[in-house]
């Protein structure tokens, strides 16, 4: 890529999820790669989760590494930031619990050996050993969703991008560390 180029893909991660006047609605940059991709290119969308998918958005998300992130700026985000606030907060599955239960009240202490930590989006799509393989901060929500024995909802469900817009407006400042690590 040359610089204009870098220039350009530099503060998308950062941005991300983003609203798209088309659609109405935020998408996340792997909706977008897919949307570029069918719409600019004639190209089939990725699967959620493939290979592919992955590696294109850690390759963009990678140049905007150490870019404070912006997203949720928009004023046409505002409800949908509220939307996934309120979903931050609900208690939901059989162990009645909502995100924030663990993410604001306990985040200093530990579940199991693991520590809760604030649930932080800046570094994705990352590289999970558990899993080992790169994941998407989708794949991350949707097993945090069966870990409290609630039906997790499908990718790219607008619940879903919801969530991860309020966690990406919620980090506003920090900077992105993708591709990121964790155990
Ligand atoms: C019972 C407590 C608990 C609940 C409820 C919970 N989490 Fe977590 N979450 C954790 C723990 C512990 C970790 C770290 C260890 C792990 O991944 O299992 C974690 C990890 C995460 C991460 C990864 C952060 C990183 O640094 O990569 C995200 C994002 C996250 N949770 C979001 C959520 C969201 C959104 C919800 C609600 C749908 C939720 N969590 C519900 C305990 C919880």
């Amino acid at each position: 890529m040359d610089r204009r180029q870098r220039l350009f893909v530099g503060r998308v991660a950062a941005r991300y999820p983003a609203f798209d006047k088309a659609l109405g609605r935020p998408v996340t940059l792997d909706q977008r790669i897919n949307l570029c991709r069918t719409d600019q290119q004639q190209a089939s969308p990725l699967p959620y989760e493939s290979r592919d998918i992955l590696a294109l958005s850690a390759f963009v998300a990678h140049q905007s590494r150490g870019i404070a992130i912006t997203a949720g700026d928009d004023p046409q985000l505002k409800r949908f930031v509220e939307q996934g606030r309120n979903l931050f907060r609900q208690r939901e599955g059989q162990l009645n619990l909502s995100c924030a239960n663990c993410h604001d009240d306990n985040f200093d202490k530990h579940l199991a050996g693991s520590p809760i930590t604030q649930a932080q989006p800046t570094g994705y799509p990352l590289y999970r050993l558990e899993w080992q393989s790169l994941a998407s901060l989708e794949r991350r929500l949707r097993s945090r969703m069966t870990g409290v024995r609630a039906q997790a909802y499908e990718y790219g469900a607008p619940e879903l991008v919801a969530l991860e817009l309020y966690l990406m407006s919620r980090a506003r400042g920090m900077p992105m560390e993708t591709p990121a690590v964790r155990p």
